[in-house]
């Protein structure tokens, strides 16, 4: 079975272990109850470094006081076994109080691209998001760390803080894993009733007409917003934003003449979801 370590002195020495015989490390970060979408990630890490690592860990700093927290899906047997599979060498899966130690008050911010789309609606997450980040790179110190494109502006948070405090890591997105009918695969589909769960499919389908009508030669990033928002209201979705922006900046873009982003986040009944793809 692989190895599960408990505190970051044993993530440190199995660390030092693997330099020393001159491997590489790449790091998946998660938060568990995982899909095929970290698998990706965990084998891309393999491609990418001799060792790939991963961690485990339910960030309380990036949920906000009425989200879900406390019912947010676990399985640590079964997240074991599917590293295991997807050729993980080891697992960190810390305790909260050795992540956020008493009285810590040292957080990680991202100014401008921590404000927009989610982090406007949940404020504070990115900081949550930034920090726990930080201290994973600190306690790994790992050559190359991998992401999913399903959290996007996570994926510009995180390059951008890497960058900014100098961090020694590549950090690598990678492309979203979505079922066979093009739901972006998501711990938190699990929240869906049947009827939510067909409904949700309204998020992939309005990127997929967005990226219709530019092949069709529209430029105008609010016809894309409409024709989006159009898709999202016949599946009754309450749509947080939908945007079309520059893939590095994340700031709107209103003419759509060169290759861009389109964001949504909608809640089907109680389930916040979100998707994006190049338009
Ligand atoms: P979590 O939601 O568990 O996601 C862990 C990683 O898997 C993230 O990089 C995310 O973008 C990626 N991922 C999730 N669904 C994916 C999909 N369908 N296709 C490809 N990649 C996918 O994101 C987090 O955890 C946390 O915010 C974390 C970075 C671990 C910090 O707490």
């Amino acid at each position: 079975m692989i190895e599960v370590l408990r505190t970051a002195t044993q993530v440190r020495k199995h660390m030092r272990q693997l330099r020393a015989r001159g491997q590489t490390v790449a790091l998946v970060p998660t938060m568990g109850a995982l899909h095929e979408g970290h698998l990706s990630l965990m084998r891309e890490g393999r491609r990418r470094a001799e060792s790939c690592a991963a961690s485990i860990f339910v960030n309380p700093t990036q949920f906000g006081p009425s989200e879900d927290l406390s019912r947010y899906p676990r399985d640590e047997a079964g997240d074991l076994a599917k590293c295991e599979s997807a050729g993980a060498s080891f697992v960190w899966a810390p305790q909260e109080k050795e992540i956020y130690p008493d009285g810590a008050q040292t957080f990680v911010e991202v100014e401008s691209l921590q404000r927009r789309w989610c982090g406007e609606l949940r404020p504070g997450h990115f900081r949550g998001v930034a920090t726990v980040v930080a201290k994973l790179f600190t306690v790994f110190a790992p050559d190359v760390a991998i992401f999913g494109e399903k959290d996007f502006q996570q994926l510009a948070v995180i390059r951008r803080m890497a960058r900014d405090l100098l961090m020694p890591v590549e950090v690598v997105g990678m492309p979203i894993v979505r079922e066979a009918d093009g739901l972006a695969m998501s711990s938190r589909n699990v929240y869906l009733s049947p009827d939510e769960r067909r409904r949700a499919l309204g998020l992939s389908r309005a990127l997929e007409s967005a990226a219709r009508l530019v092949a069709e030669g529209e430029v105008s990033g609010q016809r894309l917003i409409e024709r989006a928002r159009a898709e999202l209201e016949m599946v009754e979705a309450r749509v947080d934003y939908v945007a079309v922006v520059d893939p590095d900046s994340l700031e709107p873009l209103e003419v759509v003449d060169r290759p861009a982003r389109m964001l949504i986040a909608a809640f089907i009944g109680k389930t916040r979801l979100i998707d994006n793809r190049l338009v």
